[in-house]
């Protein structure tokens, strides 16, 4: 089947053409991968490294061209994107040194001449499946580490962002993998899903990364399951920002107007909620919405604040988010809500918003905790606002969603923060800063509605992508029963002073 990936800041600009496979194709790719990875296994680890760090270097020197190619891909305006870029090659870097460490322990036996060890092994077949919106810095989190760690990888990147993902692996493969060791395939949701549970089937896959909307991710969640596997799992968020009486408004405003309207909202790490204050909602309501309104919004390659939306379904599906407005709601941010038009124009708008998937920023004030608004994530440029009166009410409003990926909270009282990071359910807390723009070498990941508990990043995703073997040596000469052949040291419990 042909596919059109297109540009939604000019929609009638096609990026790529490409041929999406069937299950079947998914299921080849991991056959390959299978034979591959022994070979790759038997790499030494720090060799492994000395390939990442090159596939770092390359990414590197194409940093304009790649970051290009998101921008014209999905619309992440040209500076994120080359943040984006950056993201590849700080993992890179960080997993150059891991190649020379992946450590395991000698740890003390109970018993005379034996010796204990840990060793980490790598899983096997990795099967990794990104969205778009990070179209080469989240699939990066998955392919890093799990070719470090000595698997071989089958990637099957969102279609829509084919292009972008297409270079990438060309990018890695030039840094000298081995054939069958890092494979792409290009395939709809549908074929993928049915390629996944036939491979899973089949033996051919050991791990699967996700990275994607919560309803895939149970389902993915679901089959991996009846297979005794725990997938990676980095799924949607409901991130809320507490505003506190103490916080610095100004930080607080900037803070919301790049974590709620950076990437068009389209991060698993926006903003969702403003839980502020009830004493500082008029202030802050008023100051963010100048903001928002005042923000540049437009063509990707201009330096704006947001450009479009995705993909044509981003889009749709975002309309549907805008009909969750209720009557007891009060909208600011832009001069309309929906899509900028002619007929509703934005201030400012830089290009021609008829070429494109452009939506106007919007602030939804006055936000119920039984409003949809409230409770499910609005992957787009939507930020809704409550208020509360103590922090424990806030924390709680902030947790009710039931997702937990990223929170963030202003405050200037480091008792604030400390009941915060307690409370909240969140894998990740921001204090006085944005809820999404994670470093690269800190565990990434959610809770609840967010994921399954599992971490990216830094040498905690180690944990994904190896299973730890645990060796006992006895080189004594005879059986010594564990737990009964031990020798006991006569201690005299009854020992008091004086
Ligand atoms: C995502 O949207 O899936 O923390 C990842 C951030 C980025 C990654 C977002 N570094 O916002």
């Amino acid at each position: 089947m042909r596919y059109q990936s297109t540009n939604p800041a000019r929609t009638n600009e096609v990026v790529a053409e490409v041929e999406l496979g069937d299950a079947d194709t998914f299921v080849a790719a991991c056959r390959a991968a299978r034979a591959a990875q022994p070979g790759w296994a038997d790499v030494p680890a720090p060799v492994r490294g000395r390939a990442i760090g090159h596939a770092g270097r390359i990414v590197e020197a194409n940093a304009p061209a790649l970051a290009a190619l998101v921008t014209a891909e999905v619309g992440k305006p040209y500076t994120e994107a080359l943040g984006e870029v950056r993201e590849i090659i700080d993992t890179c870097d960080f997993f150059l040194g891991e190649g020379r460490r992946l450590y395991g322990e000698t740890v003390p036996s109970e018993m005379p001449d034996k010796q204990l060890f840990t060793f980490r092994n790598p899983v096997g077949v990795v099967a990794v499946v990104t969205a778009g919106n990070f179209p080469v810095a989240v699939p990066s989190w998955y392919l890093v580490p799990a070719l470090l760690t000595g698997n071989t990888v089958v990637w099957k990147p969102a279609e829509y962002a084919a292009a972008s993902a297409l270079a990438l692996y060309e990018l890695f493969v030039s840094a000298g993998l081995p054939s069958g060791v890092l494979q792409v395939v290009l395939g709809d949701g549908a074929a993928t899903f049915k390629g996944l549970s036939d491979a899973l089937d089949a033996g051919l896959v050991d791990k699967v990364g996700f990275t994607g909307s919560t309803a895939v991710g149970t389902a993915i969640g679901e089959l991996c399951g009846r297979h005794l596997q725990s997938p990676c799992l980095e799924l949607g968020g409901k991130n809320p920002m507490v505003v506190t009486p103490s916080a610095r408004l100004d930080l607080a405003v900037e803070g919301a107007l790049f974590a709620g309207f950076g990437t068009a909202g389209q991060r698993c790490t926006s903003l969702g909620t403003v839980i502020v204050h009830e004493s500082r909602h008029d202030e802050f309501v008023a100051a963010f919405g100048a903001a928002v309104a005042a923000a540049p919004v437009g063509d990707p390659t201009s330096d704006v604040l947001m450009g479009p939306l995705l993909d044509r379904k981003f889009a749709d599906r975002f309309e549907e988010y805008l009909r969750w407005i209720a009557p007891h709601h009060t909208v600011s941010g832009s001069t309309a809500a929906g899509r900028i038009t002619a007929q509703q124009p934005r201030e400012g708008f830089v290009g021609d918003p008829a070429a494109g998937l452009y939506y106007h920023p919007t602030i939804v004030d006055g936000l119920r905790p039984e409003d949809e608004l409230f409770r499910t994530e609005t992957f787009g440029p939507i930020v809704g606002v409550c208020t509360y009166r103590s922090l424990d009410e806030a924390i709680a409003l902030a947790n009710a969603p039931g997702y937990g990926l990223s929170s963030a909270i202003y405050t200037t009282d480091p008792a604030d923060v400390f009941a915060f990071r307690r409370g909240i359910g969140a894998g990740m807390v921001s204090v006085n800063n944005s809820t999404s723009g994670a470093e690269a070498h800190l565990p990434f990941g959610g809770n609840g509605r967010s994921g399954n508990g599992s971490r990216q990043s830094g040498r905690w995703v180690l944990d994904q992508f190896t299973r730890w073997q645990a060796v006992n040596w006895d080189y004594s000469g005879r059986l010594q029963k564990a737990q009964m052949d031990v020798a006991e040291l006569t201690p005299d419990l009854d020992y008091r002073m004086g």
